[in-house]
């Protein structure tokens, strides 16, 4: 069959080697794609919000099957003008990908299902949000209720803080639409995990879990990115915590959805933070996470095209979902400067290392080509991905594997997957 991938990062990448491993797929496209998916894939120049020109592209080329990866062409509503073209897509359509476009929503149905999640507000007004502080607990959360590439939520340690969080949300509108209207919530403390999850509209299968490291430097200091590097699986997600989160957070999710109507098929993304009180739900994503696509695809067992139409088919009961008995770790090369502002078009050397070692993965966030040479184009520039029997041997293998590839601004975090020597 010929499959269709959108998007162009990380995670794009890890889709494209996944579903290249799976004997159906005779030919794969990808829009826009970048230099490391081109070796999957014909790259084809339609950026991933130009729905009409990818309808068209995908009918022309007779492609059987489109996988969305990205946030954005979800929430857009990408999947529904495919499907009202008569093309097979994965991922779910607007009124389910809502669940990730709007924090408010994503809130209501937790509260209304009761789902473990942090106790909040939502806030049209900025004027309520502003009198609601007054008597808040602090430190306190504040969260654009739209897309906001990851940097919408803003911790506030005192009033003031907050105050001027709510203008910057509300009135000068930093994350733009995103923050018509905003969440306040009550600050949680404890270990995140990240939990993706193949659901299709009743049956879900989670994968192993994983989790990722938002802060540009070591130590978690510094801004929030997009993800410096993640490891897999989270040893703080014990079978009890799973069994928790099965019984009170995972199906009751998808439930939740279709009793709404908004029927759920394609990937639930679950950013848990394991509380005191157990474990509460931070946020649902509507698509697979980058960079944590980039340690769990790997070790996933299953055809990945194969378990992707048994979600469109609704027949995901049939699946034995499985992953590997070992670990990955994933560490983001960057482009010094990330996330604030950075140089970009060095040639990058030492790519073809990857090709000669089994189980270590260079996944191409921001490559293009520049004549015959690979060159940087992004802010993170690539993941470089190791598998070992262990946490530990995975990340040794992963930051040995760094060193192989060289362009002149690399910047990366030295420490990802720490926080496993102390588990
Ligand atoms: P989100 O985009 O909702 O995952 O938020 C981004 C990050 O902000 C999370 O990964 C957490 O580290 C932090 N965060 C979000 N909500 C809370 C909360 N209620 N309490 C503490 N930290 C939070
Ligand atoms: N790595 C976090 C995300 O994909 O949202």
């Amino acid at each position: 069959m010929k499959v269709l991938i959108v998007g162009s990062g990380g995670r794009e990448h890890a889709i494209a080697a996944s579903a290249a491993k799976s004997p159906k797929v005779e030919k794969m496209y990808c829009a826009p794609g970048n230099a490391g998916i081109a070796e999957y894939a014909e790259c084809v120049p339609i950026g991933a919000m130009e729905f009409d020109k990818l309808v068209a592209f995908a009918k022309e080329n007779a492609v059987d099957l489109v996988i969305v990866g990205m946030d954005d062409p979800l929430v857009g509503g990408l999947v529904d003008e495919l499907e009202a073209a008569g093309i097979r897509t994965f991922g779910p359509r607007k009124n389910a990908a809502i669940l990730e476009g709007s924090k408010a929503f994503s809130k209501d149905l937790m509260k209304k299902y009761e789902i473990p999640t942090a106790g909040y507000e939502n806030f049209t007004d900025p004027e309520a949000a502003l009198a609601y502080l007054e008597t808040a607990k602090f430190p306190i959360v504040l969260k654009a209720d739209g897309l906001a590439l990851g940097k919408g939520v803003l911790i506030c340690q005192n009033l003031e803080e907050a105050k001027e969080g709510v203008r910057t949300i509300m009135l000068d509108k930093k994350f733009g639409t995103a923050g018509n209207e905003m969440v306040i919530e009550e600050f949680m403390t404890g270990r995140e995990v990240s939990v993706l999850s193949f659901v299709d509209g009743k049956t879900i299968k989670t994968m192993t879990s994983a989790q990722d490291h938002k802060r540009a430097g070591d130590g978690d200091t510094g801004l929030n990115t997009g993800g410096m590097g993640t490891f897999s699986p989270s040893p703080f997600y014990t079978k009890e915590v799973e069994d928790f989160c099965s019984k009170y957070i995972y199906q009751k999710t998808v439930d939740a959805m279709a009793a709404e109507g908004r029927e759920f098929k394609g990937i639930i993304f679950f950013g848990l933070m394991l509380t005191e009180d157990g474990p509460k739900v931070l946020e649902y994503n509507a698509r697979f996470g980058d960079p944590e696509a980039q340690v769990v695809l790997p070790r996933m067992k299953n055809d990945l095209i194969e378990v992707a139409e048994a979600c469109i088919d609704g027949t995901l009961d049939e699946i034995d979902l499985q992953f590997e008995d070992n670990a990955a770790v994933c560490v983001v090369l960057a482009s010094d400067g990330y996330p604030v502002s950075y140089e970009k078009g060095f040639p990058i050397r030492g790519l073809e290392k990857f090709k000669e070692h089994e189980g270590y993965y260079c996944f191409h966030a921001g490559t293009k080509f520049d004549g015959d040479e690979i060159v940087t184009n992004g802010g993170r520039v690539l993941g470089i991905t190791a598998k070992g029997k262990n946490l530990k041997e995975a990340r040794a293998n992963a930051y040995a594997a760094t060193e192989w590839v060289q362009f002149e601004n690399k910047y990366m975090r030295h420490d990802i997957g720490k926080a496993i020597d102390e588990a």
